[in-house]
């Protein structure tokens, strides 16, 4: 099992790179079987999820190259076959070949998706909008067969602005019959990331970004190419890092405009820092108050950031109100904090947090991805070793984590024991 270590306290001076967006790439690379042709994606980041999902694209034929940050992907030889639980329970986005099967061949068969367990995560909104669009869903034990005589454009309302159902939808509709509407859909710049891919290979996505997306089916897909934009959750991750420990620490490759709601809190506690094109400059702000913060879907502050907030939220002085209202569980990093020093008090899914306190050094466990990027700040910032277990949560969406930040002065490695 692979541990991180940190040896916290460490001042941080030089340049972190920001790679792909995670929750771009994990939709791109099921999005690309839709192509008959040939499909180039770059600025792909390092993490375990391409891995996985790589694996898939050749489990169904596809020919995959992975060369440093770009990904060719060949469809020539690819064939509609199941994806099965060894595979599918691996990734929440695995359930993103649903709708790239169903829309390309009008069946899919395939395992409950994976995933961090950070609430139910039910895919009823997916199945219900493919259902509209003509498919008939059928679930044996944990695997989901899909078909459909064909697919026909439909009015869908989403009553949540889901990230995946907003996606799946698309790669639904990019094929169907007819015109595509999604009401109330989710605006996450890896929405507009993936509708771009979709239409450098000819699909007709209007309206991505906004609650109202269009989407004009076509007959057939051909080659396709597309950046990763950078990953804003990352950013926002190595920005805090930056404001509790950096002297002159710049993050680099990022855009600000997808996130503006993590700046605008993070000012609001007093932080400093400031940008500049596509960097960020940033040295530790001594003294921070707190703050309330809510998670909410974009551009609201995002969930995925909140966990790394909450540890940030403890070096802040008076008391700060953090509430989660995307999920159900995904609180589970705050006793892991308590057992450093942190004074936080937990109702359901939201918590007073307490500070300024000093953590202090413990063993703890990442027991979700972004849980483990809360417990990698706290260990960056406390006194003595801090023995963080389960990382290969934090794998799975942070790239490079021991080379990026050990470049700029940090104390951290990883032991395989
Ligand atoms: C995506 O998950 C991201 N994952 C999540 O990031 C992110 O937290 C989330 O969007 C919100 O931004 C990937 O892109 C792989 P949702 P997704 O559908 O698509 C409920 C990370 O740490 N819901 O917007 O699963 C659901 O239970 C991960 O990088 C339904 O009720 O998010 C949740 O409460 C974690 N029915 C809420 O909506 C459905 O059919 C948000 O889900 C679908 C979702």
């Amino acid at each position: 099992m692979k541990k991180l270590i940190i040896n916290g306290g460490k001042e941080l001076t030089g340049t972190i790179k920001i790679g792909g967006a995670k929750n771009s790439v994990v939709a791109l690379l099921p999005a690309a079987i839709l192509s008959d042709g040939k499909c180039k994606i770059y600025n792909v980041p390092n993490i375990s999820d391409v891995h996985k999902l790589n694996e898939m694209l050749r489990l169904l034929g596809s020919n995959v190259e992975y060369k440093n940050d770009e990904i060719l992907i060949d469809n020539k030889n690819v064939k509609n076959r199941e994806i099965t639980k060894e595979y599918a329970s691996t990734i929440r986005a695995s359930y993103y070949f649903m709708g790239a099967l169903l829309s390309k061949y009008h069946k899919a068969k395939i395992s409950y998706p994976g995933g961090c367990v950070i609430g139910s995560r039910p895919i009823d909104l997916h199945i219900s909008a493919f259902e509209k669009m003509g498919a008939k869903v059928s679930i044996k034990d944990t695997t989901y067969t899909l078909t459909a005589e064909k697919l026909h454009g439909a009015d869908i309302y989403l009553d949540f602005a889901s990230v995946g159902a907003t996606i799946n939808i698309m790669l639904a509709a990019v094929l169907a019959d007819g015109t595509t509407h999604i009401w109330n859909a989710a605006k996450e710049p890896e929405i507009v990331n993936v509708a771009s891919f979709l239409n450098s290979m000819g699909a007709k996505i209007s309206g991505v970004g906004t609650s109202a997306i269009t989407i004009e089916g076509v007959k057939k897909l051909n080659d396709g190419i597309v950046e990763v934009i950078p990953d804003r959750i990352e950013t926002g991750t190595y920005l805090m890092i930056g404001i509790l420990l950096g002297k002159n620490l710049v993050i680099d490759g990022i855009i600000k405009e997808h996130l503006e709601a993590v700046i605008t809190k993070l000012r609001e506690t007093g932080a400093e820092f400031f940008i500049k094109n596509s960097k960020i400059y940033v040295s530790k702000t001594k003294k921070l108050n707190g703050v309330n913060v809510k998670t909410l879907v974009y551009p609201g502050f995002p969930t995925d950031l909140g966990q790394p907030m909450s540890t940030l939220l403890t070096q802040c002085k008076g008391e700060s109100l953090f509430e989660e209202t995307i999920y159900e569980n995904r609180m589970r990093h705050i006793k892991h904090l308590n057992s450093m020093g942190a004074k936080i008090l937990q109702f359901e899914k939201k918590a007073i947090i307490k500070g300024k306190t000093d953590l202090a050094g413990r063993n703890v466990i990442a027991t979700d991805l972004r849980a483990g990027a809360a417990m990698m700040v706290a260990g960056m910032i406390a006194k003595g070793t801090t023995t963080i277990t389960n990382i290969e949560h934090i794998l799975r969406g942070y790239e490079n984590i021991v080379d990026k930040l050990s470049n700029v002065g940090a104390d951290i490695k990883i032991v395989d024991e």
